[in-house]
């Protein structure tokens, strides 16, 4: 795309400006149409000295996604290699599974700048306004169905060390994969399994971050927070999109060596509500009892009075003894 070219043209000398002739000349298109680039680069956010005298240079780029910036900083493997970049989508995990039924690369991803019917687990919505990372990942890893169930694991582990290392925020999960700070939510994933599991072997991995906008858009869901509120400032959602994408490759690498108790362990050092006194509601139904931790396939183990009991987490909600999200 010649706006990249210009981009990387741009970028070879950061602290130079490059003259419309000289980007003219390589590109071999006229300086017309570079104005014409430089001007959408301009409306996508880039900030783009022009001096007639001069040339160009590039001062920053865009905090909001940007197929070009996210290339830039992207450091995996497979994970991200295939972009697909939406400016509304109903839900990126409905084109992702999309895109897989069509045969979509391994770690295609697919990611919305604000969604408007974005999915939750349980069945329940999930609010996308502009300015959040809403991206869903196609995954055709070599694990079997069991084992791929700890992907969303993984994934929460991912989520919490990309935060940790950007932005040094202490946050934890809550069991099974709600990314949280002193009892709101910052992130959710969802895990969801294409067609017949036997057949196709793809896995849609859904990660919802509140970034860049105000709590206020998220109705009046007290329980949620997001990152502009706790930290005061932007993030480049393209590196915490590629920052997410560096730890999850990790840990899926991990799980396809059969390293779950690895996992397992990083799961339990970053869970909140551990060995301590909980609830779990299922439906209209309370059981109450200690967190003991998770297994290996990711059930919550709850020690009651009547022994040791395991919940999956497609049935149950876990919320602290007062009966409070934490
Ligand atoms: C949860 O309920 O905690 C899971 C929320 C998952 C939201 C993300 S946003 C990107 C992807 N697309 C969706 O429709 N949902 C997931």
């Amino acid at each position: 795309m010649l706006r990249h070219d210009i981009l990387n043209l741009l970028t070879e000398r950061p602290s130079e400006n490059v003259s419309g002739e000289k980007i003219s000349q390589q590109l071999n298109v006229t300086r017309a149409a570079i104005w014409k680039q430089i001007k959408i680069l301009k409306e996508e956010g880039f900030d783009i000295e022009a001096q007639p005298k001069n040339g160009y240079r590039l001062i920053k780029s865009p905090l909001s996604l940007n197929e070009w910036v996210l290339g830039q900083v992207l450091n995996t493997q497979s994970l991200g290699r295939v972009i697909e970049l939406n400016e509304d989508l109903p839900s990126t995990n409905e084109r992702a599974k999309e895109l897989a039924r069509q045969g979509t690369v391994h770690g295609q991803i697919v990611l919305a700048k604000k969604q408007s019917l974005g999915k939750g687990r349980l069945q329940r919505q999930w609010e996308s306004p502009e300015g959040g990372l809403w991206m869903s990942i196609v995954l055709r890893p070599n694990l079997s169905l069991a084992d791929a169930t700890k992907i969303t694991l993984a994934a929460s582990v991912a989520v919490v060390d990309a935060l940790k290392e950007l932005v040094n925020l202490p946050v934890g999960i809550k069991w099974p994969n709600d990314i949280v700070f002193n009892g709101q939510k910052i992130a959710g994933i969802l895990g969801e399994v294409v067609g017949e599991w036997n057949v196709v072997q793809t896995l849609i991995l859904g990660i919802g971050v509140n970034v860049n906008f105000p709590r206020q858009r998220l109705g009046d869901s007290f329980s949620a927070v997001t990152l502009y509120e706790l930290l005061g400032y932007e993030l480049d959602l393209n590196i915490l999109a590629a920052e997410i994408l560096k730890y999850l490759e990790g840990e899926l690498i991990s799980l396809e060596h059969k390293e779950f108790q690895e996992l397992r362990q990083k799961w339990s050092e970053r869970a909140i509500g551990l060995g301590e006194e909980v609830r779990i509601l299922r439906g209209d139904q309370v059981l109450e009892g200690i967190f003991k931790g998770i297994s290996i396939d990711g059930s919550l183990l709850l020690e009651t009075v009547d022994g040791e009991k395991s919940f999956s987490a497609g049935e149950v909600r876990l919320r602290s003894k007062q009966g409070v999200y934490f």
